[in-house]
């Protein structure tokens, strides 16, 4: 029988966000108030036009007006603005971690510094903890359509701040672009002591996925739906426990599933796989954790149970320390024991 308190329960239910593109999180009234400010124009003449076009059939759709969206971002207030706002809206889903990504490379292209894009989202971080409650780390994305010298790069511009960034990741377009390209860039990151995780599996193939478990020593998948389709990948990510970062509703709007009773969540959860819910860029896939959460209870008919799972594995699959960890599982399992009521 369905739960009719579901939704009830998904918005109180205390969870960690691990797969958030920061620019991603641009809204399209952000986008033309930053805009204006800036005097920047954009391609758009109003808020519902820019929505409209918000129609993907495949990955590289969504990645163009992405890029476009994000060229209104050159101060450091505007960073901040962007990070804030995301983190404003986590608190309201019960988020209580969070580990964005950037994509330094399409700021520094553009001329802004490292430093600017850098200080402004670390400002936010540190407001949000402070008065929202909301812990985070950041992970500074390679994109995999420029060559590795441009990743070697951009993480020697992160030196300075190497300390502060918890980790390397792999985004931008997949297909054609395997992770092997960066295989000595995340060599060098890795013993920089910086985590790793790569999206693997989105629109590319399972060989993909293995190649970020064996040539980049990742530690997460992100999304890695199509790791699904080879029995022994799907065996050796559930023997070793990898953290799957999954975005139901990113895949509907990139037509990586075509409906969300299709979504492969409930197989991965079937399957041992530890899969968490993520809202990838809630801006432009029509909503934030809870809306992703909602949409697969409603689509997929997941149980409380299930929820319980894919918001501990959320916890523990973060880059958090134990203390940490076992400090938001305590929450996790004080709000389960009294039955899913916030206390
Ligand atoms: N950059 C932002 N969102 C992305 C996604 N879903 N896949 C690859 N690169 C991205
Ligand atoms: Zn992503």
């Amino acid at each position: 029988m369905p739960d009719a308190t579901i939704d009830a329960f998904i918005a109180g239910l205390p969870k960690a966000e691990l797969h958030l593109h920061i620019e991603g999180s641009l809204e399209p009234e952000a986008m033309f108030a930053i805009g204006k400010r800036n005097k920047v124009t954009l391609p758009f003449k109003s808020v519902d036009e820019v929505r409209a076009a918000y129609a993907f059939s495949r990955l590289q759709d969504f990645l163009d007006i992405y890029y476009a969206g994000a060229q209104v971002l050159l101060h450091e207030q505007d960073f901040f603005d962007l990070g804030i706002a995301y983190f404003r809206r986590a608190a309201a889903d019960n988020v209580r971690h969070a580990e964005i990504f950037f994509d330094p490379q399409t700021h520094t292209d553009r001329g802004v510094p490292f430093a600017v894009v850098a200080d402004g989202l670390l400002r936010a971080m540190a407001v949000a903890e402070r008065d929202l409650g909301v812990s985070s780390k950041l992970i500074l994305c390679f994109l995999r359509h420029l060559d590795e010298d441009a990743a070697f790069a951009t993480l020697r511009m992160a030196e300075p701040y190497v300390d502060r960034i918890a980790g390397v990741g792999l985004d931008s377009s997949e297909v054609g672009h395997p992770p092997s390209k960066f295989a000595g860039v995340f060599k060098a990151a890795g013993e920089r002591g910086l985590h790793l995780t790569a999206h693997a599996g989105e629109e590319g193939p399972p060989a993909y996925v293995y190649e970020a478990l064996d040539l980049l020593k990742v530690g997460r998948i992100d999304h890695g739906n199509r790791a699904l389709e080879d029995d022994v990948l799907t065996r050796r990510l559930v023997a070793e426990g990898k953290t799957l970062t999954v975005c139901p509703l990113s895949n509907l709007k990139l037509c990586v599933v075509h409906d969300m009773v299709q979504h492969p969540l409930k197989r991965m959860l079937d399957l041992g796989l530890k899969a968490t819910i993520n809202s990838d860029d809630p801006a432009y896939f029509g909503g934030y954790v809870n809306d992703n959460f909602r949409a697969v209870a409603h689509g997929l008919g997941l149980t409380r149970a299930d929820f319980a799972t894919l918001a501990r594995n959320s916890f523990t699959g973060s880059w958090l320390g134990a203390a940490e960890i076992s400090k938001n599982l305590a929450a996790l399992d004080a709000y389960i024991e009294g039955g899913g009521v916030s206390g």
